[in-house]
């Protein structure tokens, strides 16, 4: 059977996070306070809106609406202007080899982000065109750990949940996946993907093989 790789994009494919961080950070420096690396975590896979949500909260700062659509688009400013400049060195070890081996073995490949940025990014960073389909934050109304994405992904490259394997770097994430019936490798640290059926450090730790036996269920 035919069988699809659902990848997400900050921290799996690209270092973004770290400018996702940088950005949040001096936001939240503006507003007087400051939040910790491990609340940045927890970020990790939230979309825009929500990360902000949570940030304010962190802060115990409140905004209104109007004023939270202003500190968002403030940030993404900020953050795009980052990423602008993001060359295809910043692609993560083991990606391009991966994306390879993936299209010379037939299995498609399809992006599950929660970023309204993955066109800049992917274009920048030469990514884009290994995508059959490309589902982004610009999709989807639910943020993960919803499965809309992945469930919107999968649907896109016309197959089902079960035929697909998801790589993520966030708990939201992997959350999102197991909601969607998928299986998901984990990459990172195991204490941040739990409920993921491997884990690796980066994409040059598995194999098209790994990948074919955990969707067959082989390991
Ligand atoms: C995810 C990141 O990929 O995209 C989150 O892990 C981020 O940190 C989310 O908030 C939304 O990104 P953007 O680019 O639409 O602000
Ligand atoms: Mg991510």
């Amino acid at each position: 059977d035919k069988i699809g790789c659902l990848f997400d994009l900050d921290g799996v494919l690209v270092d973004t996070a770290v400018y996702h961080y940088k950005a949040w950070k001096a936001l939240a420096n503006r507003l007087g306070f400051d939040f910790t690396e491990a609340q940045n975590e927890h970020l990790k896979g939230v979309n825009r809106m929500r990360s902000l949500e949570m940030i304010l909260d962190w802060g115990g700062v409140s905004k209104n609406e109007e004023e939270q659509l202003e500190l968002a688009a403030g940030k993404n400013e900020e953050y795009v202007e980052m990423i602008s400049k993001m060359t295809a060195e910043e692609v993560l070890p083991g990606t391009l080899q991966l994306l390879e081996q993936l299209k010379a073995a037939g299995i498609k490949i399809a992006l599950g982000s929660a970023s309204k940025n993955s066109g800049l990014i992917l274009e920048r960073t030469n990514l884009a065109h290994y995508f059959d389909a490309i589902v982004d934050g610009n999709h989807v109304t639910a943020s993960k750990p919803d499965p809309e994405v992945f469930l919107k992904g999968a649907a896109a490259i016309g197959l089902e949940p079960a035929h697909c394997i998801v790589f993520e770097d966030a708990q939201a994430g992997v959350q999102a996946a197991i909601n969607g019936g998928m299986k998901v490798v984990g990459v990172g640290q195991q204490n941040n993907l739990q409920g993921a059926n491997i884990v690796v450090k980066d994409l040059s730790e598995i194999s098209v093989t790994q990948i074919i036996d955990l969707v067959n269920d082989k390991v």
